[in-house]
């Protein structure tokens, strides 16, 4: 894409005062619009990553009743972290907070405000950088995520492939230029309050709302759904997993999952690879020392992450009081009072979590 074209600088320049007159009109209330302070604007940005507004609003309040600032973030347990992040998903969103937060106490405590310091943190991208420099400390930045991309691509009639990471690398020097010495936070904020409500993606945007609508190269076509171009990911890896709930009356066994990689340092429901049967649970139980067990075959289900699916089949394994497992084994015995308050369990198990309660019938 040619970032010097100067028809597409002059477009660009023309948008800016309706987006933000219509920012004027209609913005979104929003809790992290009440108070933008730098730490509300960057945790509300990592959380509304890959999740919607609907869905963050109550972590959002929640994370900083708990943790209001950046040094009670810098200090908190890796599990009452996790807990709170708990069905937000993508969770190494959580833990780059805690490491951000922990470099910024280093440096003295106070989150940078420019977007070259900004991205030296830990979960910090141009995107996030320019977000906070833009809105809490009112630096010209643009602030390039999928909306923005959608709304520059149709505006301009674009083709540059979106998934490219030179292709975001290019819209922020286009919108750079055009960016306001002051009230570019609300700039930023129009981009993404039209691009939820009115430029939608891959359904036919609402063109009659939008304030663009008469600069917009793609709607002057008739062509708004061409753009933008996206190539197509490769397919999800699928992996097949035996999930055990395994209990007794009073507890519940889990495991920890390792510190690195996917859904790291969360806990989950011991699970066998493949699609077992019944004899080979039986057989990997006893290997660890338990017998006189009961097995029955419960609900399947399926949980697609970004890149892969698990398909997950089960069963509810239960025994009277269990013994504690051998200390080679990874297995946790967890009180069934605690299993949902203390232990971060990722949603990718959410049809097993009622068997975690303590009225759940045995079998
Ligand atoms: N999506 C990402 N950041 C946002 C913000 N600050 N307001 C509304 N939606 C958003």
């Amino acid at each position: 894409m040619n970032v010097t074209d100067s028809a597409d600088t002059a477009i660009l320049a023309e948008a800016v005062p309706l987006l933000l007159s219509r920012y004027d009109r209609t913005k979104r209330d929003l809790p992290w619009r009440q108070d933008p302070t730098p730490y509300h604007v960057w945790i509300s940005e990592i959380m509304l990553q890959q999740t919607r507004v609907e869905a963050v609003r109550p972590y959002y309040t929640r994370f900083l009743n708990k943790l209001p600032n950046v040094e009670a973030l810098a200090n908190v347990p890796d599990d009452v972290l996790l807990k709170l992040w708990e069905g937000l998903g993508y969770y190494s969103r959580a833990r780059n907070l805690k490491k951000a937060a922990q470099q910024i106490m280093e440096k003295g405590g106070e989150i940078p405000d420019t977007v070259l310091e900004l991205c030296k943190l830990s979960g910090i991208g141009s995107y996030t950088a320019g977000a906070i420099a833009s809105i809490a400390y009112d630096k010209p930045a643009p602030a390039v995520d999928g909306n923005v991309m959608r709304i520059v691509m149709r505006l301009l009639a674009k083709e540059d492939d979106i998934a490219l990471a030179q292709t975001k690398k290019a819209i922020e020097s286009l919108l750079t230029p055009v960016m306001p010495a002051s009230g570019s936070g609300c700039l930023n904020q129009a981009f993404m309050d039209l691009g939820a409500t009115v430029c939608l993606p891959n359904a036919a945007p609402k063109c009659a709302d939008c304030p663009l609508s008469s600069i917009c190269r793609a709607h002057l076509a008739g062509k708004e759904t061409a753009y933008p171009v996206k190539s197509a990911k490769k397919p999800r890896r699928i992996e097949e997993k035996t999930v055990l709930i395994f209990r007794d009356h009073n507890r519940i066994a889990f495991r920890k999952r390792p510190d690195k990689g996917l859904l790291a340092g969360l806990y989950e429901f011991p699970w066998l690879t493949g699609h077992c049967s019944k004899k080979e649970v039986l057989s990997y139980l006893k290997s660890l020392g338990y017998s006189a067990l009961r097995i029955k075959p419960i609900e399947p289900s399926k949980h697609i992450f970004t890149h892969i699916e698990w398909h997950m089949q089960a069963y509810l394994v239960s025994g009277d009081e269990l013994s504690d497992p051998p200390e080679t084994s990874d297995l946790i015995f967890a009180k069934l009072s605690d299993a949902l308050t203390k232990y971060p369990i990722p949603s990718a198990f959410s049809a097993y979590i009622k068997y975690c309660k303590e009225n759940e019938p045995l079998i």
